[in-house]
């Protein structure tokens, strides 16, 4: 494994790599990236890991500074699994002031874009500037992040970027809570109840497959038992998979989506749900 900083040396390592499997990340990896990780494994002969945190994905009131950056644990975990880790420096990705932006369909601006303006313009971006300088053919990308893999399912159609994405299961701990660098955010007891969020979307989700579509109510059911037990909900919704439009009536590939925060942690969790 070769841990590169630079954008010259990734060019020079990787300009003979005719098939490249690629999984951008913002590093203190847990077993969820690893995952995706072993995907690229498994279909290339190269596999490219990206660590950066990217400054223009987070908002003015967000945790950029406080992201946990744990490089050297990171390489150690990713030993004999990648072939290259690119990490470099917030100057190195942005060598000028950033003033040309990939611009999201207008889905980025719900769900979790409704309460991170921006974000998805700043994920969309900084992933384009990596396609460009890894050039993959494969990219992996959890569906834990739902909204990001659709945008970015979204970008490389719309952009005819020659890259087939890959969309990777959510890795759970044994309570169901979806692995998270954020969930070491969480108090001992938070860190119990986080739990619930997964729960909650199950019962949903079964609400859903018995054949309810009174979706708002879904919703507004699923969203009241997070908030009574103390959690700060920004927003639960059942949606269809593919673009995450509000399902037409008879929609059976649905997916329900919630976030919320517990305490200064901010949670994000979905469930599909094929009828
Ligand atoms: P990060 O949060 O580090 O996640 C990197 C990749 O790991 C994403 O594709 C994410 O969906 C996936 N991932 C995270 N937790 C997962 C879990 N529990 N199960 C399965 N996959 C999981 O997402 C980002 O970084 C950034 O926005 C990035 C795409 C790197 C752009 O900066």
């Amino acid at each position: 494994m070769q841990l590169i900083h630079t954008v010259s040396e990734l060019r020079a390592r990787l300009s003979n790599e005719k098939s490249i499997a690629f999984v951008p990340t913002m590093g203190n990896l847990h077993e969820g990236h690893i995952e995706l990780v072993r995907m690229a494994r498994e279909r290339s002969s190269c596999v490219v890991v990206s660590i950066f945190v990217n400054p223009i994905q987070f908002g003015p009131n967000e945790d950029f500074d406080k992201y946990p950056r744990t490089l050297e644990a990171d390489c150690a975990r990713l030993q004999g699994m990648a072939d290259v880790v690119f990490a470099p420096s917030v100057d190195e990705m942005y060598p000028e002031q950033q003033t040309l932006f990939v611009e999201p369909p207008p889905i980025a601006n719900e769900l979790c874009g409704a309460f991170r303006p921006g974000h998805f313009r700043g994920v969309a971006t900084v992933v384009l500037k990596l396609f460009n300088l890894v050039q993959p053919q494969i990219a992996i990308f959890g569906k834990k992040d739902y909204q990001q893999l659709a945008i970015i399912r979204q970008m490389v159609i719309q952009f005819n970027l020659p890259i087939e994405i890959v969309g990777a299961e959510t890795s759970r701990a044994a309570d169901g809570l979806a692995l998270s660098s954020r969930n070491q955010y969480l108090s001992a007891e938070e860190r119990t109840e986080a739990a619930m969020m997964s729960r909650t979307l199950q019962v949903a989700g079964k609400t859903l497959a018995s054949g309810r579509s009174d979706y708002a109510a879904v919703e507004q059911e699923a969203a009241g038992v997070l908030a009574k037990r103390g959690w700060q909900v920004e927003y639960v919704a059942v949606r269809n998979q593919a673009g995450l439009g509000i399902p037409a009536a008879g929609c059976r590939k649905l997916v329900v989506l919630a976030a919320a925060r517990l305490g200064k942690t901010r949670l994000i969790d979905n469930l599909e749900v094929c009828l």
